[in-house]
């Protein structure tokens, strides 16, 4: 737990990337948002810029987070999301810093129709999730000083996410079909950058974190269509209908038992809408 929180420097890498973006633009912290351009996490060289900016706190937001491409450039994300959080880790572990580690549902296997505690039993059905699931077992092996946020259905200004693929679809077509058999939690990223900032006041270990409430990505579909006043029809499927690349878990809800809940994914999504548009 972090006693001197505001006079710590917290450093934001990813933080071009959708929830990196909104971390570093809450006020009232002094944090040094990195891009790719200045640190590439699977290049330890790179790190010199953490070295003059002695973070008491690293937030990694850093991914490789396109989970049908996974599948296939497997070394690719493998490289970014295990070996790049361990060279990570390691310099945490040198330097005595704190280390918060962004991770997924998509550990889970989403089996059992029933939410996941921090403590369930992890279990990945694709690639992406095989290797955010490895960087947490490096995280838990080699430190003491760590935060894992387990998050889940991102959505926020930056970069593509489901409700801009809805919005754009519901403006070419007059038919959407979405896949009504996955459950889950819609998160705005606005309230998941406050809520890992507000985690430092926290006893350290594996969190979860989403917007109050759950649902499929159809019901997420319909709620974007009545928020954003879209004309297309939506029209539920199954996975089968839909094939991809990666399976994804059937059930992935996670349940928060640690922290104060958040607003509910259908006020945030309304909160969404009033800043993008
Ligand atoms: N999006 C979701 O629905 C979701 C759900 C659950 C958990 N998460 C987790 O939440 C975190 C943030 O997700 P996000 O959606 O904000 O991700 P994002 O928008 O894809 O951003 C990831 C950022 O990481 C950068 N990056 C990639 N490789 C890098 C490297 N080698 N070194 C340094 N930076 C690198 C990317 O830069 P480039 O764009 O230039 O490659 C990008 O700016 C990730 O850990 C993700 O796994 C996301």
């Amino acid at each position: 737990m972090v006693e001197a929180f505001a006079e710590m420097n917290i450093a934001v890498i990813g933080s071009k990337g959708m929830l990196g973006t909104d971390i570093v633009s809450i006020q009232g912290y002094t944090t040094l948002g990195l891009d790719k351009d200045s640190i590439d996490i699977t290049d330890q060289d790179t790190f010199s810029v953490l070295d003059e900016f002695k973070p008491s706190v690293v937030i990694n937001c850093a991914a490789y987070t396109n989970v049908d491409a996974a599948e296939k450039e497997r070394l690719l994300c493998s490289s970014i999301n295990s070996k790049g959080v361990e060279n990570l880790v390691q310099y945490c572990k040198k330097k005595d810093i704190i280390f918060v580690q962004l991770s997924t549902d998509y550990i889970f296997d989403g089996e059992m129709h029933e939410y996941f505690e921090g403590y369930d039993e992890i279990n990945p059905i694709n690639y992406y999730g095989k290797t955010k699931a490895e960087a947490e077992k490096i995280i838990i092996d080699n430190l003491s000083k760590y935060y894992i946020v387990r998050t889940a259905w991102l959505f926020g200004k930056q970069g593509n996410n489901f409700v801009k693929t809805i919005l754009k679809l519901c403006n070419e077509k007059e038919e959407v079909r979405v896949v009504n058999d996955q459950y889950g939690c819609p998160t705005y990223t606005k309230d998941l950058a406050e809520g890992i900032l507000k985690l430092l006041q926290q006893p350290y270990g594996i969190y979860h974190i989403t917007n109050e409430g759950s649902c499929t990505w159809y019901d997420f579909a319909l709620e974007i269509k009545r928020v954003f006043k879209c004309d297309c029809s939506i029209v539920p499927c199954t996975s089968g209908d839909f094939p991809r690349e990666a399976k994804r878990p059937k059930y992935s809800v996670l349940k928060n038992t640690k922290l104060t809940p958040m607003r509910n994914w259908k006020d945030a999504l309304e909160a969404y809408r009033d800043e993008i548009q």
